[in-house]
């Protein structure tokens, strides 16, 4: 195509001039602002320091274990940032589950409560399908269920070695199974597994559970491996000392000792520590495969 050039005389090169002087302002102007809005809002684009975030508002969480301890706080802060909630455990509780409630209501939200026995494959399966029959989805899951199980090397039996790895290790496989396939579809997904600073060091008197949350960081590692390509994160935290009914255990004089000889910052820790650090490792979506040690310095320590 020849092209056409035309030779213009005031006035009419000023009014083409100014035309195209606008033009450039405007597309100027343009470009400014959705820059302006990609780093605000946006997924990392500029280096402006916004971090990456999965925004929990109106996704869908189940927590195992959301009805005391570290699970009951982890789901009241997803109910807080407007999340939809889903909690099971083997029995209902009224106290925490009420307080679930009254976080949720400013949402617009109900929690859902689920009666399941985490530590067999068919009712971890049953806990997503019912979560995904309110909501459609499920885009967060948190396995929190658990608790202690006593006896060491010559006292653990083959019953509670298999309770201890279907509650705290099988689950995890059966629930991610389960829930898998709905993170897929939605193309994101976050997965947090609890461990234990006694599944790091060597664990006097509780062989089974040492042994079985010692297995967690691993089994997050190596299925955000395999999850990477979904755009499924699946992390680890290892809580050491942390005051929940799980510790109704301890004596008081064992309790002096944590906080005098053991762990170093010379307290327990509370379910919220553990909480926030939960919920910070959901919501930074350039975190996978990570075990996050939350103990006041506990597991470090040499002397
Ligand atoms: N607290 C600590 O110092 C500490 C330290 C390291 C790791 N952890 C781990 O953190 C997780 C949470 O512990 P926590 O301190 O929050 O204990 P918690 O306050 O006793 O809460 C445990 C939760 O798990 C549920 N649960 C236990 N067994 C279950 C099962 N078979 N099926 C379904 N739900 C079950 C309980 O409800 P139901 O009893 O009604 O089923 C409860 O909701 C556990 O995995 C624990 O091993 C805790």
């Amino acid at each position: 195509m020849v092209p056409l050039i035309f030779i213009l005389h005031p006035p009419h090169a000023r009014t083409v001039l100014i035309y195209h002087g606008w033009k450039l302002l405007l597309s100027g102007f343009k470009i400014q602002s959705w820059a302006y809005f990609r780093g605000f809002y946006g997924r990392g684009q500029l280096d402006e320091g916004w971090a990456n975030t999965m925004d929990l508002a109106g996704k869908v969480c189940l927590v195992t274990g959301g009805t005391s301890g570290i699970g009951a706080k982890t789901a009241l802060m997803f109910a807080g940032r407007a999340a939809h909630v889903a909690v099971a455990a083997r029995n209902p509780r009224s106290d925490t589950f009420e307080k679930l409630r009254e976080v949720a209501a400013p949402h617009g939200h109900e929690p859902l409560f689920i009666q399941a026995d985490i530590g067999n494959a068919e009712a971890c399966a049953r806990t997503v399908t019912e979560t995904c029959a309110r909501w459609g989805r499920v885009d967060v899951l948190v396995h929190s269920a658990g608790g202690p199980v006593p006896g060491g090397f010559f006292e653990v039996t083959e019953q509670s070695w298999g309770r201890a790895f279907a509650v705290h290790v099988h689950a995890v496989l059966w629930l991610a199974r389960a829930a898998v396939p709905y993170m897929i579809k939605q193309g994101e997904g976050a997965i947090l597994l609890i461990g234990s600073a006694a599944g790091l060091r060597g664990c006097l008197g509780a062989m089974a559970y040492g042994v079985a949350k010692g297995a967690l960081p691993q089994f997050a590692r190596s299925l955000a491996r395999e999850l990477a390509d979904y755009n499924i994160r699946v992390n680890c935290v290892c809580p050491g000392v942390i005051r929940t009914p799980f510790q109704a255990f301890l004596t008081p004089e064992q309790k002096e000792h944590n906080i005098k000889n053991r762990i170093p910052l010379h307290r327990e820790g509370k379910p919220e520590d553990v909480a926030r650090a939960i919920l910070d490792l959901v919501e930074n979506d350039f975190i996978t495969g990570e075990n996050l040690v939350i103990d006041g310095g506990m597991t470090m320590r040499i002397a």
